[in-house]
């Protein structure tokens, strides 16, 4: 029957339509999620890079700006390849650029963490004043301190290589650093405690370099160990002087960190020895003796100390 053939036609018809409609429907509703999916990621990834920024993390915060002007006096800052490390760089593992899914759900609750903890802070304003700061400064640093060496400093390992040094004049820093490579746990501020801020102090060498029993036993060690390279009196030999003239040029406005690495890195290698950290310090003392830098009663017993740099040539 044709009449009942067309009203089956025009109900099937209509079914399609409302199939087509409700399909039509389900697309827009993805569509729109997908696209809210988007907007929110990107405000997400906008609000982390924002937060992670130096003019956030450095300004936005009153309390921060002590921390901030010892930030601008670090190698960091201002360098000579003038490549700048920021604030989010050292402070936060992850770079949001590169995390992966399980890293950025990561990311997300340390920042979410670290900010409520900020906001809390600068809101109950807890340091107003540079005496509270230098109060709360200690506590802050080794709080800071003890996540990076819990997390074999992964910040700055996202940067520097332990493996990647080399070159024709840094055979000293690549023995250094590939040995430390080696261990399954290091300190990079162990050697570098000024790297991130630098802040005003006075000179810790001021009441002497080292002790004389310290030189003492340098100059056992090197009797024993360097005079058959650098002579019985540090006048040279295979090995160039390491006094006089000689010493003031290489090492007239150097850091202590570069003649301790000699030492505790090449030379032990060149004496065939290993020595311990005090035992490297030693020497140390012994050649600081030599050249005329004077004794005192705080020992040179850490590497931390070793920041100071000698007299201009
Ligand atoms: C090169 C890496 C590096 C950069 C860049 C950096 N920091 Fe630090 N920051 C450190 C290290 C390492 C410490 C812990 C040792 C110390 O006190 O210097 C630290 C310590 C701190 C502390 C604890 C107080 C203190 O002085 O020890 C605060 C707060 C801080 N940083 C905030 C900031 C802010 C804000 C910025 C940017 C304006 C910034 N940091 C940039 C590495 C860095
Ligand atoms: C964003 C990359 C970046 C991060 C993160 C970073 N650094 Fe650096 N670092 C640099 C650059 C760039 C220089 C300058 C290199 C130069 O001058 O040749 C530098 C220089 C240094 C120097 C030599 C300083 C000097 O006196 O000349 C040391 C030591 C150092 N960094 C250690 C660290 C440590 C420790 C951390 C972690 C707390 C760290 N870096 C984090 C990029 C970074
Ligand atoms: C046992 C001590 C020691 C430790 C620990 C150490 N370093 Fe060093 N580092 C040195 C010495 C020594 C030098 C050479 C200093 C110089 O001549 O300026 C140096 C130099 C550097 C430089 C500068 C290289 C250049 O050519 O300017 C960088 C960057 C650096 N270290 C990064 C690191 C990082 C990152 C860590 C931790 C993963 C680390 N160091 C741990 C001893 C150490
Ligand atoms: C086998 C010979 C030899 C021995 C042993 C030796 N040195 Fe050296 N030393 C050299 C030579 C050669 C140089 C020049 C730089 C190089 O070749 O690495 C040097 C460089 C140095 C430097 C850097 C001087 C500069 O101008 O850069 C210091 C510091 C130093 N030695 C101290 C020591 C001490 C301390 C010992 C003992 C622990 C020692 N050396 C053992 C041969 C030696």
């Amino acid at each position: 029957m044709p009449r009942d053939n067309s009203v089956g036609a025009s109900r099937s018809e209509t079914r399609r339509n409302r199939s087509r409609r409700s399909t039509l429907w389900i697309f827009s509703w993805v569509l729109g999620l997908v696209f809210l999916g988007i907007v929110l990621v990107a405000l997400t990834n906008h609000a982390v890079n924002w937060s992670s920024s130096d003019k956030y993390c450095g300004t936005a915060c009153h309390s921060m700006m002590w921390v901030t002007a010892a930030y601008h006096q670090s190698p960091h800052y201002v360098n000579r390849v003038g490549v700048r490390a920021s604030c989010g760089e050292c402070h936060i593992p992850y770079d949001s650029g590169h995390a992966t899914a399980t890293e950025y759900v990561k990311l997300l609750l340390f920042k979410a963490d670290r900010g409520a903890k900020d906001v809390w802070y600068e809101a109950k304003g807890s340091i107003r004043t540079k005496e509270e700061w230098e109060k709360r400064r200690p506590a802050l640093s080794n709080t800071f301190e003890s996540y990076l060496t819990q997390h074999n400093y992964v910040t700055c390992r996202g940067c520097h290589s332990l493996q990647s040094f080399g070159g024709s004049r840094s055979h000293m820093k690549l023995v250094i650093h590939q040995g430390l490579a080696k261990a399954d746990a290091y300190d990079c501020l162990q050697c570098h405690a000024d790297i991130g801020h630098v802040y005003e102090q006075p000179s810790s060498k001021a009441d002497g370099w080292y002790t004389g029993e310290q030189a003492v036993a340098g100059k056992k060690l090197f009797d024993d160990s360097c005079s058959k390279c650098h002579g019985a009196k540090l006048e040279g030999g295979v090995g160039p002087a390491l006094n006089g003239v000689a010493w003031a040029q290489r090492f007239g406005d150097t850091k202590l960190l570069t003649i301790w690495g000699e030492i505790k890195g090449p030379m032990a290698e060149y004496s065939g020895r290993s020595f311990t950290t005090q035992q490297s310090l030693d020497i140390l003392a012994y050649l600081l003796q030599q050249n005329g830098l004077a004794a005192g009663n705080h020992p040179l017993a850490d590497t931390r100390e070793l920041s100071d740099t000698l007299p201009e040539k």
